[in-house]
């Protein structure tokens, strides 16, 4: 039988934390089934602050031949801003060309959402991961001068749109057949009115998958209002960013969000990491919630085709929280409820 290679960049604060719940949960219902070798790597803040390095070339040629890379989060207070998120975490996601990011949202029984009435709550955001407002095009001239002209520009390509947008109605053809493209067409003309032609073009492919359109800011009052409506949400890069924090919100909490940077033609790697970040405001106190990263192994094991032990995660979390999820626990007692029941 096959060894696979996971990667694991635990990265920073939390990330740090929860990594090794997940890598426990992975290895655990892995048993028996698959095998797997682990190789760590030392990214994130701290290597960035002893020896300047981000992501270094022989790093991410060892990562492109492993099977699938298990992250934690990146950033850290100490660090300006985008250095550590564009140089290490979009660097992977557009080097591996990662362009499914997979984000599935779920009320598990035994979460409180923060909605009175959160009615049943299973939907996928599909979010398109290399490019639009994401691609680094853009730039700043004349910087610190009264004159200064910023400029970030979203890039939208037939071939990058149609890809995301036939893996969402696939994937809407194994659920409840339903695509929401979320866009805001009114006023970006140009990449929403392509966005939808190319939905459109490729819905009649699908003729049992029903779709229909809504603009960025009515779709965040309908994740509050009636987030039940939702089966696939597809969307562009920074919409899909802000919309799945939102969505874990609704859920309980990006605690419970995973997550997956696909290569849907498994030219390389896939990455698969909680949705929330390395949380400095918990960091370091034990405290931070490590489901989404156990579910985000989940999502690993059903990627490399371990169905069965995927769901064996799913079922432990789903016990877990259903009997356990309003109590107040460390990231080990999760870690430890969550494994006993693997
Ligand atoms: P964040 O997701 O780190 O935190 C937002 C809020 O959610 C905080 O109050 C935090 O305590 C809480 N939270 C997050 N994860 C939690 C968990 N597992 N359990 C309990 N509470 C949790 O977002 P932020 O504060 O905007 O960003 C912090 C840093 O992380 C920044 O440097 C940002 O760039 C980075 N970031 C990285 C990723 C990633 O690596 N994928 C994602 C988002 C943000
Ligand atoms: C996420 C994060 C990243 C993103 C940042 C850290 C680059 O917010 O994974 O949701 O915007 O995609
Ligand atoms: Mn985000």
């Amino acid at each position: 039988t096959k060894t696979y290679r996971i990667a694991v960049i635990p990265g920073d604060g939390i990330g740090k934390e929860v990594t090794p719940v997940a890598q426990a949960a992975l290895e655990k219902a892995a048993d028996g089934v698959a095998s797997f070798t682990y190789e760590n790597f030392d990214l994130g803040a701290e290597r960035y602050l002893r020896d300047g390095a981000i992501l270094p070339d022989e790093d991410l040629e060892r990562i492109k031949g492993t099977d699938a890379i298990l992250l934690g989060a990146v950033g850290d207070p100490r660090i300006k801003a985008g250095i550590l998120e564009r140089g290490l975490l979009l660097k992977l996601r557009f080097s591996l060309d990662q362009y499914i990011n997979l984000r599935p949202s779920k009320l598990y029984r035994g979460v409180t959402s923060p909605l009175a009435n959160p009615g049943d709550i299973d939907f996928v955001v599909v979010r398109e991961g290399t490019e639009g407002l994401y691609c680094g095009a853009g730039g700043a001239v004349r910087r610190g001068t009264p004159n200064e002209v910023a400029t970030e520009v979203s890039i939208n390509t037939a071939f990058g749109v149609e890809r995301v947008v036939r893996y969402a109605f696939q994937l809407a053809m194994k659920r409840k057949k339903h695509v929401t493209l979320v866009h805001k067409k009114n006023v970006l003309v140009n990449a929403g009115d392509m966005w939808q032609r190319i939905v459109d073009k490729v819905g009649e492919e699908f003729p049992q998958v029903t779709h229909d359109y809504l603009h960025i800011d009515a779709t965040t009052i309908f994740l509050v209002s009636n987030p039940s409506r939702f089966d696939v949400i597809l969307t562009d890069n920074l919409f899909g960013d802000i919309l799945t924090d939102e969505a874990g919100a609704v859920v309980g909490g990006v605690g419970y969000s995973a997550s997956g940077n696909i290569n849907a033609s498994n030219e390389y790697p896939s990455m698969f990491e909680p949705i929330h970040g390395s949380a400095p405001d918990i960091a370091g106190k034990g405290i931070a919630n490590p489901t989404a990263a156990v579910l985000s192994s989940a999502m690993l094991l059903r990627h490399l085709g371990f169905d069965e032990a995927a769901a064996k995660i799913d079922r432990a979390v789903e016990a877990d929280i259903a009997e356990l999820g309003s109590t107040k626990r460390t990231t080990e007692e999760v870690g430890r409820d969550i494994l006993a029941r693997i």
